[in-house]
């Protein structure tokens, strides 16, 4: 089992800068999930431990070895991908034993290290069948198969499951937990889903345009965003973000002055100017009018039967609550709603959290 360190990893093709000072510590035995939007760094990421792409500058290790000049093969390291390529004329068995097969390894232990990671992955049942025989979650259980006979240190995941339609994606993904805890080894694990960086890891590392822009527990991320990409990033449906300005009394959004609690205002200090106010659908509410209300236009309201989501306009601002079913709101109509400031995050003109200072945010 083995701890992986990135440290100031940057990635260049020719002048385009695609993995920037990445500087990260994947624990002993931990699941560290690596998100963010298409195009963002994960894959080249996951691949530069690999091995399978040069690192333009830094240091990788795994465990205490530094394995910048580690051919792939040597690195102790198993790699599941989003196309997971079975052999079609192989059955179940022999692709899971072809990489055991390949290094020698004696005929009785393939048999028992297949047969084990069959059971674990509960396909024990189907080692004589053929892929095309197979259905989509059990390919990809024989692709994680074939991963766990070789016992590696570290197990490298790229959206193992984008292939995989909504309902078996949940299955697999509580199928990947009970695989660590039973395995007890290091994963990263790469997906754009922030829903399953959420529910899968230990700690989520969430990229944007080749930078880490945060790093930690889930709800540490959920709760503590360091800034607004992470704020909007993670978390379902997505933070509502409101433009406004800050004048030492009140956030001023859309016209009406709403008032932080005392403890936001002296964690803004003397920051004045503009900000943006961050507030999640289940901390809106619906109001009477009056102080700290903001008036909005009712756009739709759609019923999911425990509660509903209510989509809003303050003036040319989208706003989503999410309600309770017997909250009263109807379409076209304009009505007053509330903030619940306690849980509102505020940031600055450059998208920084305002309530946070650099101790709080974790990296
Ligand atoms: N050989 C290359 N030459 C130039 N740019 C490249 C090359 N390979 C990848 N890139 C760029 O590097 C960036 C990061 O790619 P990467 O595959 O790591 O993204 P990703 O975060 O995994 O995205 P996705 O969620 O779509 O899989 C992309 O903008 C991509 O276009
Ligand atoms: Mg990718």
């Amino acid at each position: 089992m083995a701890k992986v360190v990135l440290e100031n990893i940057w990635k260049r093709y020719g002048d385009v800068e695609v993995v920037k000072d990445f500087n990260f510590t994947v624990h002993d035995k931990e699941l560290v999930v690596l998100v963010g939007p298409s195009g963002c760094g994960k894959s080249t990421t996951l691949r530069m431990i690999a091995g399978l792409e040069e690192i333009s500058e830094g240091n990788i290790y795994i465990g205490d070895r530094r394995v910048n000049d580690v051919a792939p093969k040597d690195r102790d390291i198993a790699m599941v991908f989003q196309a997971y390529a079975l052999y079609p004329h192989w059955s179940v068995y022999e692709n899971m034993a072809f990489a055991l097969k390949l290094r020698k390894t004696p005929k009785e232990e393939v048999k028992s290290r297949v047969l084990n990671a069959a059971k674990i992955l509960e396909i024990d049942h189907l080692l004589d069948r053929k892929p095309k025989a197979l259905s989509g979650g059990q390919r990809q259980r024989v692709a994680m198969g074939r991963a766990i006979v070789r016992d590696p240190s570290v197990f490298l995941f790229d959206e193992p499951l984008s292939n995989l339609d909504a309902k078996l994606r949940v299955q697999m993904r509580v199928e990947i937990s009970k695989l660590h805890n039973r395995l007890q080894t290091t994963i990263v694990y790469v997906t754009h889903d922030q829903v399953e960086a959420m529910t899968l890891a230990d700690r989520i590392v969430i990229m944007n345009d080749g930078r880490i822009q945060q790093a930690g527990t889930p709800l540490d991320v959920y709760e503590r965003p360091a800034n607004l990409f992470v704020a909007t990033f993670i978390g379902s449906p997505s933070m509502n973000v409101l433009k406004g300005e800050y004048d030492g009394d009140n956030l001023v959004v859309g016209g009406t002055p709403i008032e932080p609690t005392s403890e936001q205002k002296s964690r803004m200090g003397s920051y004045r100017g503009a900000i943006t106010l961050g507030v999640r659908p289940q901390h809106v509410s619906v109001a009477e009018g009056g102080r700290n209300t903001v008036q909005a236009r009712v756009e739709v309201v759609e019923h999911l039967g425990s509660e509903k989501f209510v989509y809003l306009k303050i003036g040319e601002q989208p706003l989503t609550a999410r309600l309770e079913s017997q909250d009263h709101a109807s379409e076209g109509q304009e009505q007053f709603f509330a903030f619940d400031m306690d849980q509102a995050h505020i940031f600055d003109a450059e998208g920084q959290n305002l309530l946070l200072d650099d101790t709080e945010v974790t990296k």
